[in-house]
């Protein structure tokens, strides 16, 4: 019954279906979830990257998110991270908003999320990290002005949205010129093509793409023990939870196992403000 619940419910993201419902539900789940568990060691909501090469160097105290912050820093590997404005769309918990203020040496880091509870949750969770802060808001519709951040990232986010290019486009608005765009989520494998038309909006140049599944099964895998121990404190709907947390032996690992969904991670850059002038006109060059 789960099971079913969840196929379903992963069918009709890939059909992108029930947009507006779809948007209402997530936001539902989201502050459901945040409102009844509120541990202090749950900082994170997606389903890990462990890459096959040594991990990055973390503090003994985030050893335990090792599975979980892989994501955010393949996000930002190899970026200029250092006094850059970051923006974390559908930040949650707010996990990896922290990771890139205390590793990254960023001027700032705002998180954005769609559900309130979750934000107020990142609050309480991050408040004791500096240059961090938490605001609701919606990806489709960002309550900030153009060209306010260097540093764009998504992470397992874009999957709840009812209308992924309207985000797209938001993110290139709110990036400055040369700034970057970082993004992570799965699809099922036929709707990548739609994935990548959504994302390839005016002014975005991408500069790489990579599957990242391989390592998100290792996350999975790593982060098996720690997950039923939380599910097996739930009562409610624990069958639809063990299922949307990729459990082993649940449809989402099975289908990344082999290969019918796909977790992918891009990258684009904004492009320069004199890359979109277009070249000079006979007529408009100067005279001599
Ligand atoms: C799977 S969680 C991932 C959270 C975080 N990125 C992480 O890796 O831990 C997805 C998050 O996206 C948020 N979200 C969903 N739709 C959104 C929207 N339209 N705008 C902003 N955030 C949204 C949800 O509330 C949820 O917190």
């Amino acid at each position: 019954m789960a099971s079913q619940a969840f196929s379903g419910l992963l069918e009709a993201i890939d059909r992108g279906a029930f947009p507006k419902t779809r948007k209402w539900l997530w936001r539902g789940l989201y502050n459901i979830l945040s409102r009844r568990w509120r541990d202090d060691d749950w900082r994170f909501m997606n389903y890990g990257f462990l890459p096959p090469a040594p991990g990055i160097p973390l503090e003994q105290e985030d050893e335990a998110d090792r599975p979980f912050i892989g994501l955010y820093a393949q996000a930002v590997a190899g970026l200029p991270m250092k006094g850059a404005r970051v923006l974390e769309i559908g930040s949650g918990r707010g996990g990896g908003a922290r990771y890139i203020a205390r590793y990254c040496e960023p001027d700032s880091v705002i998180g954005l999320d769609y559900s309130p509870a979750t934000v107020a949750l990142a609050r309480r969770l991050n408040r004791d990290t500096p240059r961090l802060a938490f605001e609701v808001g919606d990806a489709e519709k960002l309550p900030f002005a153009d060209g306010a951040f260097d540093v764009v990232i998504n992470i397992e986010s874009s999957h709840c949205y009812g209308d992924v290019a309207a985000f797209a486009r938001e993110a290139a608005r709110v990036l400055a010129p040369g700034g970057w765009f970082s993004f992570a989520d799965m699809r099922g494998r036929a709707t990548l093509p739609l994935l990548r038309q959504q994302l390839a909006v005016p002014g975005l140049v991408l500069r790489g793409e990579t599957d990242l599944s391989q390592g998100v099964i290792t996350a999975l895998d790593a982060a098996e023990q720690r997950k039923r121990a939380r599910i097996g404190k739930i009562r409610f709907m624990r069958g639809f939870i063990s299922e949307f947390a990729g459990s082993q032996g649940s449809i989402l690992y099975r289908e990344l196992s082999e290969g019918g969904v796909v977790y992918l991670a891009q990258r684009y850059r904004k492009e320069d403000d004199f890359r979109e002038l277009p070249p000079p006109t006979i007529s408009d060059a100067p005279k001599a």
